[in-house]
Protein backbone atom coordinates (compact mmCIF):
# COMPACT_ATOMS: atom_id res chain seq x y z
CA UNK A 1 0.00 0.00 0.00
CA UNK A 2 1.01 3.53 -0.97
CA UNK A 3 2.10 5.96 2.22
CA UNK A 4 -0.70 8.01 3.25
CA UNK A 5 -0.04 11.74 4.90
CA UNK A 6 -2.99 13.15 6.23
CA UNK A 7 -3.53 15.22 9.86
CA UNK A 8 -2.77 13.73 13.26
CA UNK A 9 -6.21 12.83 15.41
CA UNK A 10 -5.65 13.64 19.45
CA UNK A 11 -6.23 9.88 20.30
CA UNK A 12 -2.87 8.91 18.41
CA UNK A 13 0.08 11.68 19.50
CA UNK A 14 0.56 9.19 22.49
CA UNK A 15 1.59 6.50 19.90
CA UNK A 16 3.17 9.29 17.42
CA UNK A 17 5.77 10.01 20.47
CA UNK A 18 6.70 6.80 21.04
CA UNK A 19 8.15 6.75 17.04
CA UNK A 20 9.70 9.97 18.24
CA UNK A 21 11.86 8.63 20.83
CA UNK A 22 12.18 5.31 18.94
CA UNK A 23 14.42 7.36 16.23
CA UNK A 24 15.42 10.20 18.96
CA UNK A 25 17.17 7.18 20.68
CA UNK A 26 17.98 5.21 17.33
CA UNK A 27 20.20 8.63 16.11
CA UNK A 28 21.79 9.11 19.16
CA UNK A 29 23.01 5.80 19.95
CA UNK A 30 24.34 5.25 15.90
CA UNK A 31 26.23 8.97 16.72
CA UNK A 32 27.81 7.70 19.93
CA UNK A 33 25.88 9.84 22.11
CA UNK A 34 23.65 7.02 23.58
CA UNK A 35 20.31 7.33 24.79
CA UNK A 36 18.95 10.98 25.04
CA UNK A 37 14.94 10.81 24.89
CA UNK A 38 12.46 9.10 27.44
CA UNK A 39 9.15 8.72 27.13
CA UNK A 40 6.46 11.49 28.09
CA UNK A 41 2.93 12.36 28.03
CA UNK A 42 2.17 14.50 24.68
CA UNK A 43 1.00 17.30 26.37
CA UNK A 44 2.65 19.90 24.10
CA UNK A 45 1.22 17.85 21.15
CA UNK A 46 -2.14 17.89 22.71
CA UNK A 47 -2.42 21.42 23.36
CA UNK A 48 -0.98 22.11 20.08
CA UNK A 49 -3.24 20.40 18.21
CA UNK A 50 -6.42 22.02 19.53
CA UNK A 51 -5.09 25.33 18.97
CA UNK A 52 -4.12 24.86 15.89
CA UNK A 53 -4.45 21.43 13.84
CA UNK A 54 -3.00 22.29 10.76
CA UNK A 55 0.37 22.10 12.33
CA UNK A 56 0.53 18.09 13.08
CA UNK A 57 0.85 15.79 10.45
CA UNK A 58 0.97 11.72 10.21
CA UNK A 59 2.82 9.10 7.62
CA UNK A 60 0.96 5.98 7.82
CA UNK A 61 0.76 2.47 6.10
CA UNK A 62 -1.57 0.18 6.47
CA UNK A 63 -2.69 1.51 10.12
CA UNK A 64 1.04 1.47 11.50
CA UNK A 65 2.51 5.17 11.92
CA UNK A 66 5.71 5.57 9.53
CA UNK A 67 6.45 9.38 10.18
CA UNK A 68 5.45 12.24 12.51
CA UNK A 69 5.29 16.33 12.11
CA UNK A 70 4.62 18.79 14.17
CA UNK A 71 4.61 22.74 13.48
CA UNK A 72 3.66 25.73 15.42
CA UNK A 73 3.01 29.12 14.52
CA UNK A 74 3.31 32.32 16.94
CA UNK A 75 3.20 36.02 15.33
CA UNK A 76 4.89 35.63 12.06
CA UNK A 77 7.31 32.77 13.53
CA UNK A 78 6.53 29.40 12.21
CA UNK A 79 8.62 27.07 14.13
CA UNK A 80 9.32 22.83 13.39
CA UNK A 81 8.69 21.40 16.83
CA UNK A 82 9.09 17.09 15.41
CA UNK A 83 9.36 15.84 12.20
CA UNK A 84 10.94 11.93 12.88
CA UNK A 85 10.34 9.09 10.46
CA UNK A 86 10.34 5.29 11.99
CA UNK A 87 14.44 3.98 12.17
CA UNK A 88 13.98 1.21 9.67
CA UNK A 89 11.59 3.41 7.14
CA UNK A 90 14.32 6.38 6.86
CA UNK A 91 15.35 7.69 3.09
CA UNK A 92 12.61 6.71 1.27
CA UNK A 93 11.36 9.92 0.93
CA UNK A 94 8.63 10.25 3.91
CA UNK A 95 10.48 13.14 5.60
CA UNK A 96 10.35 15.17 2.30
CA UNK A 97 6.57 14.43 1.99
CA UNK A 98 5.68 15.21 5.96
CA UNK A 99 7.92 18.65 5.93
CA UNK A 100 5.95 19.85 2.58
CA UNK A 101 2.90 19.55 4.43
CA UNK A 102 3.96 21.42 7.64
CA UNK A 103 5.68 24.10 5.47
CA UNK A 104 2.39 24.93 3.33
CA UNK A 105 1.06 25.38 6.84
CA UNK A 106 3.81 28.36 7.23
CA UNK A 107 2.89 29.77 3.77
CA UNK A 108 -1.06 29.51 5.20
CA UNK A 109 -0.03 32.09 8.06
CA UNK A 110 2.49 34.04 6.27
CA UNK A 111 5.14 33.06 8.51
CA UNK A 112 8.19 35.65 7.90
CA UNK A 113 10.58 33.94 9.80
CA UNK A 114 10.82 30.13 9.40
CA UNK A 115 12.80 27.59 12.10
CA UNK A 116 13.40 24.47 14.05
CA UNK A 117 16.12 22.83 16.45
CA UNK A 118 17.97 19.40 14.95
CA UNK A 119 21.18 17.34 15.78
CA UNK A 120 24.14 19.27 15.01
CA UNK A 121 25.47 15.69 14.13
CA UNK A 122 22.32 14.67 11.72
CA UNK A 123 23.68 15.38 8.32
CA UNK A 124 20.67 13.70 6.62
CA UNK A 125 18.05 16.86 8.68
CA UNK A 126 20.22 19.12 7.94
CA UNK A 127 20.58 18.54 4.50
CA UNK A 128 16.83 18.17 4.09
CA UNK A 129 16.61 21.48 5.97
CA UNK A 130 18.78 23.28 3.72
CA UNK A 131 16.88 21.71 0.41
CA UNK A 132 14.20 23.71 1.93
CA UNK A 133 15.76 27.01 2.52
CA UNK A 134 16.35 26.69 6.27
CA UNK A 135 19.94 26.99 6.79
CA UNK A 136 22.44 26.65 10.07
CA UNK A 137 22.51 29.71 11.99
CA UNK A 138 23.24 29.01 15.75
CA UNK A 139 24.75 26.15 18.11
CA UNK A 140 23.30 25.44 20.93
CA UNK A 141 23.91 22.77 23.30
CA UNK A 142 22.16 20.94 26.16
CA UNK A 143 24.60 20.81 29.21
CA UNK A 144 23.95 18.79 32.53
CA UNK A 145 25.34 18.86 36.57
CA UNK A 146 24.66 16.79 39.27
CA UNK A 147 23.13 18.55 41.87
CA UNK A 148 24.93 17.91 44.30
CA UNK A 149 27.98 19.38 42.05
CA UNK A 150 26.21 22.49 41.77
CA UNK A 151 25.22 23.34 45.09
CA UNK A 152 28.63 23.03 46.31
CA UNK A 153 29.39 25.96 43.93
CA UNK A 154 26.11 28.04 44.04
CA UNK A 155 26.74 31.87 45.62
CA UNK A 156 24.47 34.30 47.07
CA UNK A 157 22.10 35.68 44.41
CA UNK A 158 21.18 39.77 44.08
CA UNK A 159 18.39 38.22 42.32
CA UNK A 160 15.27 37.79 43.73
CA UNK A 161 12.01 36.54 42.55
CA UNK A 162 7.70 35.99 42.37
CA UNK A 163 6.45 33.32 41.18
CA UNK A 164 4.22 34.23 38.07
CA UNK A 165 0.75 35.07 37.95
CA UNK A 166 -1.90 35.40 35.00
CA UNK A 167 -1.88 38.92 35.35
CA UNK A 168 2.20 38.75 33.92
CA UNK A 169 1.20 37.92 31.05
CA UNK A 170 1.68 40.90 29.34
CA UNK A 171 4.79 41.45 30.61
CA UNK A 172 6.02 37.79 29.60
CA UNK A 173 4.75 38.89 26.05
CA UNK A 174 6.93 41.98 26.10
CA UNK A 175 9.93 40.19 27.48
CA UNK A 176 9.26 37.94 24.28
CA UNK A 177 8.77 40.63 22.20
CA UNK A 178 11.93 41.97 22.91
CA UNK A 179 13.89 38.37 23.04
CA UNK A 180 12.16 36.63 20.09
CA UNK A 181 10.26 39.32 18.10
CA UNK A 182 7.00 37.96 18.59
CA UNK A 183 4.67 37.18 21.62
CA UNK A 184 4.04 33.52 23.05
CA UNK A 185 1.34 33.94 25.10
CA UNK A 186 -0.56 30.85 24.46
CA UNK A 187 2.81 28.85 25.14
CA UNK A 188 3.10 30.70 28.41
CA UNK A 189 -0.37 29.59 29.35
CA UNK A 190 0.37 26.36 28.35
CA UNK A 191 3.36 26.17 30.69
CA UNK A 192 1.69 28.29 33.58
CA UNK A 193 -0.99 25.14 33.47
CA UNK A 194 1.33 22.18 33.86
CA UNK A 195 0.89 21.75 37.62
CA UNK A 196 4.44 20.46 37.78
CA UNK A 197 6.15 23.64 35.96
CA UNK A 198 6.80 26.40 38.16
CA UNK A 199 7.84 30.05 36.95
CA UNK A 200 9.64 33.16 38.23
CA UNK A 201 9.95 36.76 37.27
CA UNK A 202 13.17 37.85 38.20
CA UNK A 203 13.64 41.51 39.70
CA UNK A 204 17.41 43.12 40.48
CA UNK A 205 16.17 45.84 42.85
CA UNK A 206 13.38 47.56 41.25
CA UNK A 207 14.06 46.07 38.02
CA UNK A 208 12.08 43.03 36.57
CA UNK A 209 15.13 41.70 34.30
CA UNK A 210 13.13 38.56 33.62
CA UNK A 211 11.44 35.63 34.17
CA UNK A 212 12.37 31.61 34.18
CA UNK A 213 10.21 28.19 34.27
CA UNK A 214 12.32 25.41 36.04
CA UNK A 215 10.11 22.07 36.12
CA UNK A 216 10.60 19.03 38.98
CA UNK A 217 13.40 17.20 36.94
CA UNK A 218 15.65 20.18 37.58
CA UNK A 219 15.41 21.45 33.74
CA UNK A 220 15.74 25.47 33.23
CA UNK A 221 13.90 26.92 30.64
CA UNK A 222 12.74 28.62 28.56
CA UNK A 223 14.60 32.13 30.34
CA UNK A 224 14.42 35.19 29.02
CA UNK A 225 15.68 38.64 29.91
CA UNK A 226 15.15 42.40 29.14
CA UNK A 227 18.97 42.80 28.06
CA UNK A 228 21.42 40.73 27.31
CA UNK A 229 23.97 42.40 30.69
CA UNK A 230 21.18 40.24 32.89
CA UNK A 231 21.61 36.98 31.05
CA UNK A 232 24.70 36.13 33.57
CA UNK A 233 22.89 36.82 36.62
CA UNK A 234 19.77 35.43 35.72
CA UNK A 235 20.94 32.00 34.21
CA UNK A 236 22.76 32.04 38.20
CA UNK A 237 19.45 32.69 39.86
CA UNK A 238 17.92 30.10 37.82
CA UNK A 239 20.31 27.46 38.79
CA UNK A 240 19.70 28.05 42.26
CA UNK A 241 15.75 27.54 41.72
CA UNK A 242 16.57 24.52 39.27
CA UNK A 243 18.68 22.91 42.48
CA UNK A 244 16.09 23.42 44.95
CA UNK A 245 13.82 21.49 42.73
CA UNK A 246 15.04 18.45 44.26
CA UNK A 247 16.04 16.25 41.13
CA UNK A 248 19.45 14.36 41.18
CA UNK A 249 20.38 16.66 38.27
CA UNK A 250 20.04 20.52 37.07
CA UNK A 251 19.99 20.99 32.74
CA UNK A 252 19.51 23.88 30.77
CA UNK A 253 19.73 24.17 26.55
CA UNK A 254 22.25 27.44 25.88
CA UNK A 255 22.78 29.09 22.48
CA UNK A 256 26.46 29.23 21.48
CA UNK A 257 26.15 33.08 21.03
CA UNK A 258 25.37 33.81 25.06
CA UNK A 259 28.66 34.14 26.59
CA UNK A 260 27.30 34.92 29.74
CA UNK A 261 25.15 31.47 30.12
CA UNK A 262 27.94 29.64 28.76
CA UNK A 263 30.66 31.07 31.25
CA UNK A 264 28.14 30.46 34.10
CA UNK A 265 26.94 26.89 33.48
CA UNK A 266 31.16 25.79 32.82
CA UNK A 267 32.00 27.84 36.18
CA UNK A 268 29.00 26.35 37.94
CA UNK A 269 30.47 22.47 36.90
CA UNK A 270 27.69 21.70 33.95
CA UNK A 271 28.92 19.80 31.44
CA UNK A 272 27.76 19.02 27.44
CA UNK A 273 25.65 16.43 26.69
CA UNK A 274 24.19 16.34 23.03
CA UNK A 275 25.51 18.87 20.66
CA UNK A 276 22.32 20.95 18.85
CA UNK A 277 21.70 23.56 15.82
CA UNK A 278 18.92 26.20 15.23
CA UNK A 279 18.45 26.34 11.97
CA UNK A 280 16.46 28.91 9.99
CA UNK A 281 14.89 30.93 7.02
CA UNK A 282 16.70 34.00 7.90
CA UNK A 283 17.89 35.86 11.31
CA UNK A 284 15.34 35.94 13.65
CA UNK A 285 16.05 36.68 17.88
CA UNK A 286 18.20 37.99 20.13
CA UNK A 287 20.18 34.55 21.32
CA UNK A 288 21.94 36.50 24.26
CA UNK A 289 18.71 37.35 25.78
CA UNK A 290 16.64 33.85 25.15
CA UNK A 291 17.17 30.22 26.14
CA UNK A 292 15.20 27.90 25.12
CA UNK A 293 13.26 25.14 26.81
CA UNK A 294 13.91 22.33 24.34
CA UNK A 295 14.08 21.55 20.66
CA UNK A 296 9.75 21.64 20.09
CA UNK A 297 9.20 24.40 22.72
CA UNK A 298 12.10 26.72 21.92
C1 LIG B 1 15.60 13.54 9.34
C2 LIG B 1 14.44 12.67 8.88
C3 LIG B 1 13.13 13.18 9.46
C4 LIG B 1 14.35 12.73 7.36
O1 LIG B 1 13.33 11.87 6.91
P1 LIG B 1 13.66 10.77 5.76
O2 LIG B 1 12.38 10.15 5.39
O3 LIG B 1 14.74 9.90 6.24
O4 LIG B 1 14.22 11.74 4.63
P2 LIG B 1 13.95 11.72 3.07
O5 LIG B 1 14.24 10.38 2.52
O6 LIG B 1 12.59 12.29 2.77
O7 LIG B 1 14.98 12.82 2.58
C5 LIG B 1 16.27 12.92 3.09
C6 LIG B 1 17.04 13.90 2.26
O8 LIG B 1 18.29 14.18 2.88
C7 LIG B 1 19.30 14.14 1.91
N1 LIG B 1 20.54 13.71 2.53
C8 LIG B 1 20.83 12.52 3.08
N2 LIG B 1 22.10 12.52 3.53
C9 LIG B 1 22.60 13.74 3.27
C10 LIG B 1 23.87 14.35 3.48
N3 LIG B 1 24.87 13.67 4.05
N4 LIG B 1 24.04 15.62 3.09
C11 LIG B 1 23.03 16.31 2.50
N5 LIG B 1 21.82 15.78 2.25
C12 LIG B 1 21.61 14.51 2.63
C13 LIG B 1 18.83 13.11 0.91
O9 LIG B 1 19.47 13.34 -0.32
C14 LIG B 1 17.34 13.33 0.87
O10 LIG B 1 16.96 14.31 -0.04
P3 LIG B 1 16.50 13.88 -1.56
O11 LIG B 1 15.44 12.85 -1.36
O12 LIG B 1 15.98 15.15 -2.15
O13 LIG B 1 17.71 13.35 -2.18
C15 LIG B 1 14.64 11.18 9.31
O14 LIG B 1 15.81 10.67 8.70
C16 LIG B 1 14.72 10.99 10.81
O15 LIG B 1 13.72 10.79 11.46
N6 LIG B 1 15.96 11.02 11.36
C17 LIG B 1 16.20 10.84 12.77
C18 LIG B 1 15.59 11.92 13.62
C19 LIG B 1 15.89 13.34 13.17
O16 LIG B 1 17.01 13.76 13.08
N7 LIG B 1 14.83 14.13 12.97
C20 LIG B 1 14.94 15.54 12.67
C21 LIG B 1 14.65 16.29 13.90
S1 LIG B 1 14.67 18.04 13.66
Amino acid sequence: MPVVYRPAREDELERAEQLVVQSINDLTQRHGFGKMASLRPAHFQQFSLRDDPEGLWIAEDNGEILGFAFSWVCGDLWFLAELFVAPGQQGRGIGNELLARTLAHAGKNKAAHKALITFAFNTVSQGLYIQHGLLPRLPLSFFKVPRDALQARLQKSQIRHASLEATDLQRLSDIDAHALGISREKHHRYLMSDAGMKGFLLRSGDERIGYVYVNPDGHIGPLAVTRPDAMGQAFQAALKLAAEQGAAQVTAFIPGTSDAALKAAVDHGMRITFPMLLMSSNDFGDWNCYLPRNPGFM
